[in-house]
């Protein structure tokens, strides 16, 4: 069993996929090619922004969102500890310093609550991350941020496809961030991302900075990147985009059964003996991870792999932990909601293929595991 199977979905989507692709091959506009404004139409559509721009990765979408919004030295950007290491390292590349605010303990998402403490006259931005495949309570961020005249870039590269109160992920907030890296819940065949913004001052800024920050060739205002998404990775996308929907419901299904899988194994409720994902009632997830904890979780990891069940940890250490941020002088118990989710979370196999009997595979050597 994979952990994601891309296979699966290639084969069904072949066709389509093939032909994209020679016809970019074809036409020989590697870079910026029309498939690039074709995606870019379509995704702005699909998210409900007016702007839209493919970009290189996931990674470079928050970068360029930072510089578009001008952050750099002697600013804050707050963020979450608990999340993947780019979302606090483009902050710091970029030169600013990361303020982590501790996440909810049901979502793994950033704890509004504990947010407006957080905000200091440096302060210049504020980066929830979705994590997982569920939004972050953006109402109630962007509500704060609005009280403090603050701009909030949503990390979403975990969440494409995710609704929030009705709304999807990416058009939430002053910008969203997403990634096509091939395992996301819309991928690509290589690296790949996107910034969505209803903001024209701002996309025509992120225009500039996609391509080293020129407003014509050869003339340069600001300094910027090679943040283009390539013609090829456009074409792979355009031809997923065909059947996105489709796996966005498989995936609302195969989340829905690993919890009825889980809750027959290991009960429901405070009592249960194995924490399954919690979705808040007005959020749909696309379970970029479907995630469980465990206690010990490296005995349950070998176990369940020796079952030939593949199991991923996202993350075993939450950033302040990480040594390149060390210099920001936090210790441990700083952000205990974070640190304890890192010490338990398991990532179980999730993509829109897998079958009814894999399932209950997983869930069987998961009740095997645990002890
Ligand atoms: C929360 C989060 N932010 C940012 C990124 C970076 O995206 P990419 O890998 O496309 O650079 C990822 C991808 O793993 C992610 O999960």
């Amino acid at each position: 069993m994979d952990f994601i199977d891309l296979k699966t979905q290639y084969r069904r989507l072949k066709p389509s996929v093939d032909a994209r692709i020679a016809r970019v091959l074809e036409h020989g506009q590697y870079v910026m090619g029309p498939e690039v404004a074709e995606l870019e139409q379509q995704l702005a559509e699909y998210v409900g922004t007016k702007h839209c721009l493919g970009v290189a990765s996931g990674t470079d979408a928050l970068l360029m969102a930072l510089m578009a919004l001008d952050i750099g030295p002697g600013d804050e950007v707050i963020t979450v500890p608990f999340t993947f290491f780019a979302t606090a390292e483009m902050i710091a590349l970029a030169g600013a310093r990361p303020v982590f605010v501790d996440i909810d303990r049901r979502t793994y998402n950033m704890d509004a609550a504990l947010l407006q403490a957080a905000i200091t006259p440096r302060t210049k931005a504020i980066m929830p991350v979705s994590l997982y495949g569920q939004c972050a309570d953006l109402d109630a961020i962007n509500e704060i941020a609005c009280r403090n005249e603050l701009p909030v870039i949503e990390d979403a590269a975990q969440s494409f496809g995710a609704t929030y109160k009705g709304r999807r992920s990416g058009g939430l907030t002053a910008i969203g961030a997403t990634s096509f890296f091939p395992s996301k819940p819309l991928g690509c065949y290589g690296d790949g991302g996107a910034l969505f913004t209803n903001d024209d001052r701002l996309a025509a800024i992120l225009r500039e900075i996609r391509i080293h920050g020129q407003d014509r060739r050869y003339h340069h205002p600001r300094l910027g990147l090679t943040g283009r998404l390539d013609s090829i990775q456009a074409a792979v996308l355009l031809a997923k985009l065909e059947t996105f929907q489709e796996e966005v419901v498989a995936r609302h299904r195969l989340g829905a059964r690993y919890a009825e899988l889980i809750a027959g194994k290991f009960g429901t409720g405070a009592s249960a003996r194995l924490r399954a994902p919690e979705i808040e009632p007005f959020n749909t997830c696309v379970y970029a991870q479907y995630t469980v904890e465990v206690d010990q979780r490296d005995i349950v990891e070998t176990r369940m792999k020796a079952l030939g069940v593949p199991t991923a940890v996202h993350y075993p250490l939450a950033l302040h932990q990480q040594p390149v941020f060390k210099p920001l002088g936090h210790r441990e118990g700083d952000f205990p909601a974070s640190e304890s989710a890192a010490r338990r979370v398991l990532s179980l196999p999730m993509h829109p293929y897998l079958t009814d009997e894999q399932q209950r595979q997983v869930v069987d050597a998961l009740a095997d595991s645990v002890s």
